[in-house]
């Protein structure tokens, strides 16, 4: 048993640095819930309509929420309470000075919630509006949830969210929360991003490959708008949890670093006396030994490292905590937290504890610092995360299970100290921890760059190679991306830059890998634009011709079901993911009517389906050998069909892959089966040096 010790945060050198926590005397008095209300109202006089609101559209007339002041007085003392208040008036004139700020505080602060409500109160964002990015679709949207409330306004008006396919905003949204995906995208189409004049760039320590890239645009454009007439200055204020300082600072010309100072109660840790075999088993009797002695109403958060993992544990624990012997322990209400999850059901962690009654949060590192869920007492840190890597090599993504680093198990380890003084259980020796990287390796690092750099040639900037990053990818992942897109005919190589070609400008239009954005963009050859829309749109359930096509019957049976949601429930089918695909697929047509794409149906003869999915995704193809095995066609890499493909068990001679994932073994996920005669068609050179025979 160890004490607690202090997150490595690493103060910078440069003297510019501000710790905002050395004023905290002078709180300044903030608009009451009426007033702030008062001036919300007036900002959105004569604005009628809402639009492209989804599932929340306020009545029309009335689109001031009429709040409880009960409530508003309550949300407005919490507010108050958080540790970013008593700085407000230091940070404002801080933001005041400088077009580029970073700041440093703990999660839970206030950082995400407060900051752009303060540049609003003091109408800091007259011109453009203020935008934040979060790397996830969930913290997007519960903070855009909360932050409405806490302004009195509906959501959708003032405050709003954009993530992709969905959103909630409107003319007069002021503060939008979105994927950094998303504002990568508007830059395509607004690379001086004009439409605002703040953009807060949130979960920076995160290091995702959006926020990297957001990074160069972003500095680009505040350069930009500098120094032609007739912009408004583009204000930047970068923010995260923990992060390399000097890094940052220096990249962003010496700009002032600002602290705020987290309010962590102490946590006593514990480590794993020896080092586990199996750090899930660990794990589980670790929150059974906890819900034994700890009073209710003290939550635990439990991370581990994926979706299946996550759902079998939440499935064991479930059935645990029926057991006899608990009889006299609170109720415990068992929460899964990944990415993946439906948006409704990620919500609900945020449900307070019913009275006599604890939660158990079973979680990936979603939970890590981009949201804060109240209540958690408990954690308990398996040490490991699924990571993704791209291995341009062998062409393929390995998820694996790895260790998380030490900055991560600070940020895991805080989450038990945000209300009162809690605990945090490590699966894994002090050794193993000493033993960590001390931060992750940036996203940009690691991945297939074929998105992104599709993007930046879209936003006009040539010389991809020679972009601003602040952390520069390896010569062999920017040329794996630029020979990716030249076999999907996005780009043509000349002598030394990149020319987007016409289908590679279409692609990058739509809010797809390229890859799949290019199966669309055959849809019209084949006469199937509307199938190819419907596989992309949900790709996840099983036909002999494989798994796409089965998500393709699945789909059309739900339009024939008007989309009933019975007959979900009776076909075993998920409801809402269903509606989500239908809500994907509406959008996905806009896109094609926007690029010209013809909306054609094959009907019935669905081979088409899959050989269009084929012209996008040919270089995701396996062989059978003799031996009974795959080998993967690029990279001649040894390949299994995933359990849960409809292929699974039978052993046609070519198959499509649509991801291929290594978790110990390399497995293809949602496979269709393919004529190699088709892949002679589509890329004849490429074939011919695979041996493929006809
Ligand atoms: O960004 P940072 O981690 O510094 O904090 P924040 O996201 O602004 O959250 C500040 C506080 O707001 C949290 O500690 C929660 O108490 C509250 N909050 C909430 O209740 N519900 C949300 N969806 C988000 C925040
Ligand atoms: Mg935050």
């Amino acid at each position: 048993m160890a004490g607690f010790q202090e997150p490595p945060i690493k103060k910078a050198k440069n003297d510019r640095t501000v710790d905002l926590s050395a004023n905290t005397s002078q709180a300044p008095t903030q608009p009451s819930p009426s007033q702030a209300a008062n001036g919300h109202t007036k900002a959105r006089d004569g604005l009628g309509s809402f639009q492209n609101l989804k599932h929340k559209t306020p009545s029309k007339g009335t689109p001031q929420k009429t709040k409880n002041p009960e409530h508003l007085r309550n949300l407005l003392a919490q507010r108050h309470a958080l540790p970013i208040f008593p700085a407000r008036a230091r940070l404002l004139e801080e933001l005041r000075k400088n077009n580029t700020v970073i700041i440093i505080g703990e999660t839970g602060s206030g950082k995400t919630t407060q900051i752009p409500q303060y540049i609003h109160e003091e109408r800091l964002d007259r011109k453009g509006g203020i935008c934040v990015t979060q790397p996830r679709r969930v913290a997007a949207i519960s903070i855009a949830k909360r932050v409405a409330e806490e302004m009195d306004t509906n959501l959708g008006g003032l405050v709003g969210y954009s993530v992709r396919f969905e959103e909630a905003v409107c003319p007069a949204t002021k503060v939008k929360y979105v994927t950094d995906g998303m504002l990568l995208r508007e830059a395509i189409s607004d690379p001086l991003l004009t439409r605002y004049s703040w953009i807060l760039l949130d979960e920076a320590h995160e290091r995702t490959i959006n926020t990297d890239v957001l990074f160069g645009i972003v500095k680009d454009a505040q350069k930009t708008r500098r120094s032609l007439p007739g912009h408004d200055p583009l204000r930047l204020l970068i923010m995260s949890a923990t992060m390399d300082v000097d890094h940052f600072s220096q990249y962003f010309g010496n700009c002032p670093v600002l602290y705020v100072e987290g309010r962590q109660h102490p946590i006593e840790m514990f480590y794993a006396k020896k080092q586990q075999e199996d750090y899930v088993m660990a794990a589980m009797t670790t929150v059974f030994q906890i819900h034994r002695e700890a009073p209710p109403q003290h939550d635990i958060l439990l991370f581990l490292t994926g979706q299946e993992e996550i759902d079998s544990v939440t499935t064991n624990l479930r059935q645990i905590a029926k057991d006899g012997s608990l009889a006299e322990c609170p109720r415990l209400r068992v929460l899964s937290l990944y990415a993946a999850l439906p948006a409704h059901q990620q919500l609900d962690v945020f449900r307070a504890t019913a009275e006599g009654e604890r939660k158990v949060i079973v979680s990936t590192n979603i939970a890590e610092t981009s949201i804060t869920i109240p209540g958690i007492r408990y954690v308990i840190d398996c040490g490991r995360a699924k990571v993704r890597t791209y291995h341009p090599g062998s062409g393929f993504d390995a998820l694996k299970v790895k260790k998380i680093s030490q900055a991560q198990a600070w940020q895991r380890a805080g989450r038990a100290g945000r209300e009162a003084s809690g605990s945090c259980y490590r699966a894994y020796t002090r050794a193993e921890f000493d033993a960590m990287n001390v931060n992750p390796t940036p996203e940009i690092l690691r991945s297939n760059l074929a998105s992104v750099m599709l993007q930046l040639l879209a936003m006009g900037i040539k010389n991809v190679v020679t972009f601003d990053f602040i952390d520069k990818p390896s010569a062999e992942l920017l040329e794996a991306a630029i020979v990716q897109l030249s076999f999907l005919d996005a780009v043509v190589i000349k002598s030394d830059s990149l020319e987007l070609t016409e289908a590679g400008r279409k692609m990058a239009q739509f809010p797809l890998e390229p890859r799949y954005a290019k199966v669309i963009l055959s849809g019209p050859e084949h006469g199937c634009t509307e199938e190819e829309q419907a596989a992309n749109a949900r790709r996840k359930f099983t036909s002999v011709e494989g798994d796409h096509i089965t998500l393709l019957k699945v789909f059309r049976a739900f339009k024939a079901a008007k989309k009933n949601k019975m007959w979900c429930h009776e076909n075993f089918l998920n409801f809402r993911n269903l509606l989500y695909a239908t809500e994907v697929r509406k959008q996905l047509v806009q896109v094609c009517e926007r690029c010209g794409v013809a909306l054609t149906s094959c009907q019935q003869k669905t081979d088409s389906v899959r050989r269009c999915l084929a012209t996008g995704l040919f270089t995701s193809v396996a062989e059978l050998q003799l031996d009974g095995k795959y080998l993967t066609l690029d990279t001649k890499q040894e390949a299994a069909l995933h359990p849960t493909s409809a292929l699974f068990g039978g052993k046609p001679a070519y198959v499509l892959f649509t991801e291929l994932v290594q978790t110990g073994k390399a497995y293809m996920h949602l496979n269709s089966i393919v004529d190699p005669q088709w892949l002679h068609d589509i890329a004849p050179e490429y074939f011919r040096r695979k041996h493929v025979k006809r």
